[in-house]
Parts: structure tokens; sequence; C-alpha cells
């Protein structure tokens, strides 16, 4: 449905350019959630700017449904642009209108009558479960309330996309989960495809079904979410996975050499990550009683990712060197990734 091609954006300033984006392309299907995660000054708002034409992109191609939007007289591309809704960080209300004439105000050019408006308006304060204020300020309203106004608004005239530019990163956890739970539903509900911009693993996890890492204006990892986070192939995906969880704490604990990470001679120390399919299996006390290894579980955590289990242990193995040897063999063969440790 949505296709860059070779997108390309730079800033030039006084004498200096800043490559924001450097020949990313991406397709995303129709229904689908896709996350687009990077740090900071990644490129991900520029890039998805680039989607609805907010920045124009100095070369590529930005294909919607087959339609070059940069190839669109200005009047189609503003018709388009209709089918693209999107939401931000910092909500963009309107501060001196009420919670009501704010999503009025997408509605301006919907041609819609005054009756139908009001009927529109109302569903979508029904959907976003603001019924209560509809007479209220934004701000007379919480962080999680403002968002859920800017999406009934962005949802006024029926897009077909929901571009979210960091949509819950000045919210708490606890709202973040329902906000997250309500783009769920509207994606569920509406067949809206979304794209979602974040720094936040925790965001992804929750309900990106792909996921696109962007690091200094390139889209180095993408695929599966499940897959892109149970096989991180670059620093930057494995650093994300490592601030969602308290695994990455493992590197810092060895670096300090805590008394947690010691090992006694012959003993050895792997960090295993193992997803979907072999998650239910016992795989670890198998090993143990078939290579006749002890196998200690000193911490680990089990991620859910959409509803898929991403387990990370940190396990000290001992015995026989190469018993060892051929209960790692045994495991990886069954799909377990081993990271020696120590
Ligand atoms: N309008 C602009 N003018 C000049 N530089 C910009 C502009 N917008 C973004 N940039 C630069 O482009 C890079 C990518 O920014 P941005 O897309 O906002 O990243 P992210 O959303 O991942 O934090 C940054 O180096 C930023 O400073
Ligand atoms: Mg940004």
């Amino acid at each position: 449905m949505i296709e860059l091609k070779h997108v390309t954006k730079t800033f030039s300033s006084s004498g200096s350019s800043v490559h924001a984006v450097k020949d990313v392309s991406l397709s995303i299907a129709d229904g689908e959630v896709f996350g687009i995660i990077g740090f900071s000054g990644a490129g991900k708002s520029t890039l998805v700017r680039c989607i609805n034409l907010l920045e124009r992109p100095e070369s590529g191609e930005v294909l919607i449904d087959g339609t070059d939007l940069t190839k669109l007289p200005e009047k189609e591309l503003r018709e388009f642009r209709k089918k693209i809704g999107m939401i931000f960080q910092h909500f963009n209300l309107m501060p001196s209108r009420t919670v009501y004439n704010n999503i009025g105000f997408a509605l301006r050019h919907s041609g819609l009558s005054k009756e139908e408006k009001d009927k529109k308006i109302l569903s979508l304060l029904e959907l976003v479960d603001l019924q209560d204020k509809k007479d209220a300020y934004p701000s007379q309203l919480s962080g999680g309330q403002k968002q859920r106004v800017a999406i009934a608004r962005a949802l006024a005239n029926d897009p077909r996309i929901l571009l979210c530019d960091e949509a819950t990163s000045a919210l708490d956890p606890q709202t973040t989960k329902s906000i997250l739970k309500l783009l769920e539903s509207v994606n569920k509900k509406l067949g809206i495809t979304m794209i979602i911009i974040t720094h936040q693993m925790e965001v992804v996890k929750d309900i990106c079904d792909k996921v696109a890492v962007m690091e200094h204006g390139s889209v180095v990892e993408e695929g599966e979410t499940i897959e892109v986070f149970s096989h991180p192939r670059k620093p930057v995906t494995k650093s994300f996975i490592e601030t969602a969880g308290s695994i990455g704490k493992i590197y810092d604990l060895i670096a300090e050499d805590s008394p947690i990470t010691r090992l006694a001679p012959g003993q050895k120390m792997y960090l295993l990550t193992y997803s979907t399919d072999t998650t239910r299996e016992a795989i670890i006390s198998y090993v143990s009683r078939t290579y006749d290894v002890d196998a200690s579980v000193s911490f680990g955590n089990v991620e859910v990712l959409k509803d898929k289990p991403l387990g990370k242990l940190v396990v000290i193995f001992s015995g026989e060197e190469e018993n060892i040897e051929k209960a790692l063999k045994y495991m990886q063969d069954a799909g377990i990734e081993t990271e020696e440790l120590k």
C-alpha cells in the first residue's frame, strides 16, 4: 500500500548540510502496524513527514496505492492527504477551541452538513471514549485525554493511513498502554494502516507487526518484529532490546566483577536467546540431563512481542568442557542463540 523508493532528504543551511534521510526504501502492506524505531536524530520524523509530503524528498518516490505523491499537482495532493491522518508527541491541539471544535475543525472542508458533522464528531468521541469531555478545553485535559482528542481529529476524514510520530513519548507508562490499546483497536476495527515512530522499544514490542530500525538516516534492519528482536544483527537494534529489559545489565555486572557473575573453574556463562517455537520446550533441562552438565539460570526475562514470547536467560554451565560444547550445539540446532559472556 505504501511504498517508499530511494527516498532522500537533505537539509541545507548556511553552508552545512544534514543528510536526514538517506536512500530509504520500504514497503508497508494494507492494514499493517509498522514501527520505525531509532534514537533521537536518526531521521524518523523526517522520513514520516516525507510520506505525506510535509517534507518534500529531493529524490525518490512516495507511492500510495501506486500513485507517486511527489508527482501530484498541489490540489490533488491536498485531496490525497485527507487519506493520511497524523498524530504527534505534543498533541498540537488548538487551545482556544473545545474538544468538540478541535475535532470539528478537521471537518471544515469535508462537505458534510452541520448534522452530519455533529454525528461524526459524536461517534469519534465515542470511539476514543471521551463523550463526557466534549465541551472541555485542552488545558482541562490530561495528556492521555489530549492524545485521544488528537486521535479522534486525525480520524475525522476517514483516513486509510495513520502516522504516529512519538505519540506516546510524552505520556507515563500506564497512559502509554491505554493509548496503544486504542491505536490497536482502531487498526483492528477500521483496518487503518499505521506507521508508529518511536524511540521506545516497549511501543514497538506491544503493537507493531513489522519494524524498521533507523540509524543516521538509513534503515539498517527491518522485518517482522519478533524476527528483528530475536535475531538482531545491528548493534543499534541490540541496544534497543537492552533498554527494554533488565538483561542488558549483565554486561555492566560482568564489567564490575559483581559476585553473581563470578565463575568457578570449569564454569561458563552464556546468554541464551530463544523465541516462539523453542520457548515451550524444556530444552535446558533436557540438555542438562542428556549431556551431564549443570545449568543454573542466574537471571533472565521474557518479553512478549505482540503475542509472541522472546526469552533471554543468563545461564552458568558447569561440567566437562566437551559436554558443554555438545549441549550448546544441541541448543543452537534447536534455534536458540547462544552468546558466551564469560
Ligand atoms: N527542518 C530541519 N532543518 C534542518 N535540519 C533538520 C530539520 N529537521 C530535521 N533536521 C535534522 O535531521 C536529522 C534527523 O532529524 P529527525 O528526522 O527529527 O530525527 P528523529 O525524528 O529520528 O529524532 C537531525 O540531525 C535533525 O537535526
Ligand atoms: Mg522525531
